[in-house]
């Protein structure tokens, strides 16, 4: 049975209950992050702490917990629920209201709920034996705030379940013109000969942490050279190598867009390096 926390109380998850009148309920009127945790170590805990409270001031939630705050709760999660393959997931909902009434109502206080839950052990580099992931793609139709990590996620669900219709465990999303933005829930990175590139921070896109670790891992190792700037349909359909990037899934490579395949179709020799250095920086964020 795994142990959640809801507002200052650690309990079995099943006794956890919110409101019907909280605003995360009825308006997604939230803010949430998802931290991996391996065997007890977190990865990227602070950037993941930095942009939940950079979202969290975005819309105007106040919360008035530190860093160490978040620390203690994310480590007693660890222990309470066995330091396995974790995603600790962390919620703040701007309260419960006496009614329901789209403008932010005054004292209340805001929820924090968090959990964990199972995920696959981390990806290995090793291309006979990495997960690879086939694709769909479509019109990006969600919001233009797309940079604030809401706990309204129903676009996101949508796009999810297109690609999960058609048979595909992901879809890439593309603006009006035709660019790529990012994945449902992950962002998106392709490499053309042996450049990595991916869309630069905008709101068209969640500032990821694993983009931001594996950035930085590639930037400092310097062997790869790394672009951020816009990057084109035509050019995700005829990459070398895409790659999406989560929490959960770390770097993880798509073989197959829309039925057809990337490249040769085989996991290429950037991924390769690019995972064994996301491996074995990824403790130090
Ligand atoms: N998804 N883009 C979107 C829309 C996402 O939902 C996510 C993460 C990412 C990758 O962000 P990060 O590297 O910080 O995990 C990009 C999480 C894991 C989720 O919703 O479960």
């Amino acid at each position: 049975m795994s142990i959640a926390f809801l507002d200052g109380h650690y309990m079995p998850i099943e006794q956890a209950k919110i409101s019907p009148l909280d605003r995360g309920f009825l308006f997604g009127d939230g803010i949430y992050e998802v931290v991996p945790s391996y065997a007890g170590k977190m990865v990227g805990f602070a950037p993941h702490i930095a942009r939940m409270k950079q979202g969290l001031a975005a819309v105007g939630i106040n919360l008035s917990w530190s860093e160490s705050d978040w620390a203690e709760l994310c480590n007693r999660l660890i222990k309470e629920n066995g330091a396995g393959n974790l995603g600790i997931y962390l919620h703040v909902s701007r309260g419960a209201d006496s009614k329901r009434f789209h403008a932010f109502p005054e004292n209340i206080a805001p929820t924090v709920f968090a959990f964990t839950f199972e995920i696959a052990p981390p990806p290995v580099a090793d291309k006979t034996r990495v997960k690879t992931y086939k694709v769909s793609t479509t019109r990006d139709l969600r919001w233009d705030r797309c940079h604030i990590k809401s706990t309204a996620l129903l676009g996101n669900v949508l796009h999810f379940q297109h690609g999960y219709e058609q048979g595909n465990d992901e879809t890439l999303l593309f603006n009006d013109n035709n660019e790529l933005t990012e994945a449902s829930a992950c962002n998106a990175f392709i490499v053309i000969d042996g450049s990595v590139i991916t869309p630069p921070l905008d709101n068209q896109l969640l500032p990821g942490i694993t983009r931001q670790i594996l950035l930085d891992v590639l930037r400092r190792d310097g062997r790869i050279p790394v672009e951020e700037r816009t990057v084109t349909m035509d050019e995700v359909l005829s990459a070398d190598e895409v790659w999406i990037t989560s929490s959960s899934k770390e770097v993880a490579p798509v073989t197959k867009i829309d039925g057809k395949a990337v490249g040769n179709g085989e996991v290429g020799d950037i991924w390769l390096a690019a995972q064994t250095l996301y491996s074995a920086g990824k403790f130090d964020y």
